[in-house]
């Protein structure tokens, strides 16, 4: 399973890269306009900082519109998959994206004929958002399920992307389901480190490593 950092903050991503265990980057157009720089360049940098996929999204609406911010996103590195919107226009942008050899990851992605469309479309990627389905009070995790079957019975090569994770059991439950790629906010990554027992062991294997220390240092006065 691939972990990316749902961020485009740089400390964010610098501190995910040093742990060395993440594969790329997702960002949307929500998460750099917290940055205050414009999407090509907080992509650049990001770009620079991993070697790994990166997600830009388009921000325009007619599949024509799509197709040449896409070109342009793409342009900027060889890392860059062109995020598009779930929707017709969306999907003409993808399938002709495509046919250019420009990778997409689409988004926004609800339901598994959403999902169906996207693969047929030829999506890089797709991305379906667990977390604003649960808040709805549907089932977020039925959602990657149904579509690994789905992608599964005719053997689309489309990444199933689960997006929106709000914690670490969402990350478990999707891995557990076969997603490809688990895209998650820093927070959620932080909180996939702790359990109390870890703490609690290291605390004593410590304690007991530094009285032997001083043990040690008695005997060989
Ligand atoms: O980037 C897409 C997705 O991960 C957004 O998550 O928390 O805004 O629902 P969230």
């Amino acid at each position: 399973m691939k972990f990316f950092l749902d961020s485009a903050n740089l400390e964010e991503i610098k501190r995910g890269v040093a742990l060395g265990i993440i594969d790329g980057v997702t960002t949307n157009p929500s998460l750099i306009a917290k940055e205050g720089y414009s999407v090509d360049e907080q992509i650049r940098k990001i770009c620079d900082l991993i070697d790994g996929d990166i997600s830009a999204a388009v921000v325009s609406l007619t599949a024509a519109e799509m197709v040449s911010e896409g070109r342009r996103l793409a342009r900027i590195h060889k890392n860059v998959v062109v995020k598009v919107p779930m929707m017709p226009e969306g999907i003409a942008a993808v399938a002709s994206l495509a046919q250019d050899g420009v990778r997409t990851n689409v988004t926004l992605c609800f339901s598994a004929a959403q999902a169906l469309i996207a693969a047929k479309a030829g999506a890089y990627i797709v991305s379906p958002f667990v977390g604003r389905l649960d808040d709805i009070g549907v089932n977020g995790l039925g959602l990657i399920q149904d579509i690994m079957t789905i992608y599964g019975n005719y053997g689309f090569k489309t990444q199933v992307l689960a997006a929106s994770l709000r914690g670490s059991l969402h990350v478990i439950e999707v891995a557990k389901a076969g997603a490809h790629i688990a895209t998650l906010p820093y927070k959620v990554l932080q909180t996939m480190f702790g359990h109390p027992l870890t703490d609690k062991g290291l605390e004593q294997f410590l304690k007991d490593h530094n009285q032997s220390l001083s043990l040690s240092e008695l005997v060989s006065q």
